[in-house]
């Protein structure tokens, strides 16, 4: 990967999240960052059943979150990004996947994982960073606010019902909404079935993609 995104403070993008509307789909994202940022430090300096826990949360999270970014996101992306950036973005993730399928195999307490984790933690902030840095601005300046609520509401949902291992990741997204609320994987739905009505109105290319 070329650009480098270091771990960074998160103060700007916690205030840049608070200023947002609790179900806009940039601030829900960058909350979520902020909290995989979390648990890759949490996994890194924990030892034993504490590490185990904190592995298990931040692979559940990023099997979710993924899922729904690529469910929910990614069109707008297109749409405000451009298809480059949707298909990259949707690369890297699958390749964290099966980075993802190697660690959970290792013991967690040996340097091999330690040396492959922290990679992995570079390749995944540097994924966050990008779309932080492109995706985010796009769908700011493309997606009016309602747009961008009615996405968040979408992705909380798809997040619900997504399976919380990667493993199924694939298969969730190639499903559909509607399959992925009523499966698949071993996590069943908990919620009836909903079916997402697509975008009502889609979001817009602009130039303003570096606010
Ligand atoms: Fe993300």
């Amino acid at each position: 990967m070329s650009a480098q995104f270091p771990e960074r403070d998160d103060e700007p993008r916690r205030e840049k999240a608070a200023e947002l509307p609790d179900d806009d789909v940039v601030g829900i994202l960058l909350r979520q960052h902020a909290r995989i940022r979390a648990l890759f430090g949490e996994v890194r300096g924990a030892e034993g059943a504490r590490k185990q826990d904190a592995f298990n949360e931040l692979r559940g999270l990023l099997a979710v979150h993924e899922t729904a970014e690529e469910m929910i996101v990614r069109p707008a992306a297109k749409d405000t990004a451009g298809e480059d950036e949707a298909h990259a973005r949707n690369a890297e993730k699958q390749e964290a996947n099966k980075v993802l399928a190697e660690l959970e195999k290792m013991d967690l307490s040996s340097q091999e994982f330690a040396v492959q984790f922290a990679q992995f933690q570079q390749d995944v902030l540097a994924h966050a960073g990008r779309e932080e840095a492109m995706e985010f601005p796009a769908l700011e300046a493309g997606c009016t606010p309602e747009q961008r609520q009615t996405m968040g509401r979408r992705l909380l949902t798809a997040e619900r019902a997504a399976p919380t291992h990667p493993r199924f990741a694939r298969a969730a997204v190639d499903a559909g909404p509607i399959r992925l609320l009523a499966g698949p994987g071993p996590r069943r739905a908990r919620h009836a079935p909903v079916i997402f009505p697509g975008r009502e109105a889609s979001c817009r290319r602009t130039s303003r993609t570096d606010t």
